[in-house]
C-alpha cells in the first residue's frame, strides 16, 4: 500500500468539498486539471491573513511587518517547492498566463530580426500565444514543435529539426493538460542550451503530480499556478537569478529594481500568496518525515514521490477500464509500461457521442469531468478531435479507486445505451 493510500481517509477529511452530495451520490472530483480542491488549512490561512495581517508592505507598524515576513517566507517556501537555490528567483503574480504575457515582453526586447522562437503544439495556449504575440511585435520568426499523434507526445525529431543557432527561446510544457503526456525537460534543456538558446517551461500541469527541480532540469524559466495544486489562484514564476537581474522588467518607476520585487507588478494578493504557501506545506505534510524546521524540500520530494506512485495506480486502473469499454478512443500514452511518461490525466471520446453529452451524463451522476479542447488547440487539431473535443478525467491524490470504478461503470452503462 502506498503512503497516500494508507492515509487516504485523513487526506480526504482535510478537503471539505469532497463531502458534497449530488443527486444522492457523493461527488467525484475528476476536474482537477482545471483546478483542484482546497484543504481547510489553506482556507484558514487565507482567512487569518485577511482578518489579522492585512496591510500593504514596508510600513513601520505591526501588520505591515507581518506581511513583509510572510512574503519573505513565501519566497523561501516556493524556492523549496521548485528546487531553486535562491528565494529571490521566485516571483508571484495573478496567474501563469499574466506572468507569461508580462515576462514574454521583457524577453522579446532582446530579440532581433532573424531570430527564431520555438513553441510547441502540445502546449496550453498560455505558453503559445504570449510568445506568438511577442515574436510578432519583435519581428522574429516563430515555429511550433510538432506532436506525434500516435501517442500524443512531443516530437523530439521536430524539435531537432527546428532548433538552430538562430533560436533564442524554446517555450514548452512539462506536461500536457489535455492528454497527460510528460516531456523530457532535462534532455530538451541540453539541446536548447547547446545552440545557445533559453528554455521556458510551463509546469502548470506537472506541479500537482511530480516534484519539480529547476536546478536538475536546468531550465531558465518555469511557471506554475497554485490553484492546480490545492491552493488559491496565484501564479509563480521562477527565473535564473542572473537573467532575472539583468533583464529589464515592465514595471512602474517607484517599484524596486531589485529581485524579486522587480517582477511583481502592482500590489500583490498577499493573503492568497500565503494560501499558496500553505498549499505547499499541505503537500509536505503528506510525507511521514517529521518536520525539523529545515527539511521542507526533503518532505516535499518524499510526498510528491508518494503522490505520483498512488496516482499512477489510479491512472492505470482508469486506462485499463476505458480500454475494456467498446466504442471508447483514449488519447495519449496507454501502454502500462509507459505510465511514468504521463500524468494521471486521461482524455477520450465515445463513438457517436459529443464529449459535452458524455460530460453532462457524468455531471448529472455526480462525476465532475471536463469536455472540450482545454485551450490546447494545436494538439486537438493534430489529434483530429475538433470541434467536439474530448472528455477529460483528471486523477488527483485525493481520488479513490472506488471513484474510478464508479466513473467507469457510468461510462459503461452510458455507452451500452448510446
Ligand atoms: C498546462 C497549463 N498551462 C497554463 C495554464 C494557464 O494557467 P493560469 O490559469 O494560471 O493562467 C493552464 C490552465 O489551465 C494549464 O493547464
Amino acid at each position: 500500500m502506498t503512503n497516500i493510500a494508507h492515509q487516504l481517509d485523513f487526506i480526504r477529511s482535510q478537503f471539505p468539498s469532497l463531502a458534497r452530495i449530488i443527486n444522492g451520490m457523493p461527488a467525484v472530483y475528476l476536474d482537477g486539471p482545471a483546478g483542484t480542491q482546497v484543504p481547510q488549512r489553506v482556507v484558514d490561512c487565507i482567512a487569518n491573513c485577511m482578518l489579522h495581517h492585512n496591510a500593504n508592505r514596508s510600513g513601520r507598524f505591526a501588520t505591515s511587518r507581518e506581511v513583509d515576513e510572510q512574503m519573505s517566507h513565501s519566497h523561501r517556501v516556493f524556492a523549496d517547492f521548485l528546487g531553486a537555490a535562491s528565494p529571490d528567483s521566485i516571483a508571484f503574480g495573478p496567474n501563469m498566463t499574466s506572468l507569461t504575457l508580462q515576462f514574454s515582453r521583457a524577453l522579446a526586447r532582446e530579440w532581433k530580426p532573424g531570430d527564431r522562437i520555438l513553441v510547441s503544439s502540445l502546449d496550453h495556449d498560455a505558453n503559445f500565444t504570449p510568445w506568438m504575440l511577442a515574436a510578432r511585435d519583435a519581428g522574429v520568426e516563430l515555429k511550433a514543435i510538432g506532436v506525434r499523434s500516435s501517442d500524443a507526445t512531443l516530437d523530439m525529431d521536430s524539435l531537432n529539426e527546428l532548433l538552430t543557432e538562430r533560436t533564442r527561446l524554446v517555450a514548452v510544457t512539462a506536461a500536457s493538460n489535455a492528454v497527460g503526456s510528460l516531456t523530457p525537460i532535462r534532455e530538451i534543456a541540453n539541446r536548447v542550451h547547446a545552440v545557445g538558446a533559453e528554455l521556458f517551461v510551463d509546469a502548470v500541469h506537472l506541479a500537482p503530480h511530480r516534484s519539480i527541480d529547476v536546478t536538475a532540469l536546468d531550465c531558465d524559466y518555469l511557471v506554475c499556478s497554485a490553484y492546480k495544486f490545492f491552493g488559491p489562484h496565484i501564479g509563480v514564476l521562477y527565473g535564473r537569478t542572473e537573467r532575472m537581474q539583468e533583464l529589464a522588467a515592465y514595471k512602474l518607476r517607484p517599484a524596486p529594481d531589485s529581485l524579486p520585487g522587480k517582477w511583481m507588478t502592482g500590489t500583490q494578493n498577499h493573503a492568497c500568496i500565503a494560501g499558496a504557501t500553505a498549499a505547499v506545506d499541505y503537500i509536505a505534510s503528506l510525507s511521514p518525515i517529521a518536520d525539523n524546521g529545515s527539511n521542507r524540500r526533503l518532505r516535499i520530494l518524499d510526498a510528491m514521490k508518494s503522490i505520483s506512485e498512488y496516482e499512477t495506480q489510479l491512472v492505470e486502473q482508469l486506462i485499463r477500464g476505458l480500454a475494456g469499454i467498446p466504442g471508447i478512443r483514449t488519447f495519449g500514452i496507454t501502454d502500462r509500461h509507459r505510465m511514468s511518461e504521463r500524468a494521471p490525466t486521461v482524455s477520450f471520446q465515445v463513438d457517436g457521442r459529443k464529449s459535452v453529452e458524455v460530460a453532462q451524463h457524468l455531471g448529472d451522476n455526480g462525476v465532475f469531468a471536463w469536455h472540450g479542447n482545454y485551450y490546447a488547440l494545436p494538439l486537438t487539431l493534430a489529434l483530429g478531435t475538433e470541434p467536439d473535443g474530448m472528455v477529460r478525467l483528471g486523477c488527483m491524490h485525493y481520488n479513490t479507486p472506488e471513484e474510478i470504478d464508479r466513473t467507469l461503470d457510468l461510462i459503461k452503462t452510458y455507452v451500452s445505451v448510446a
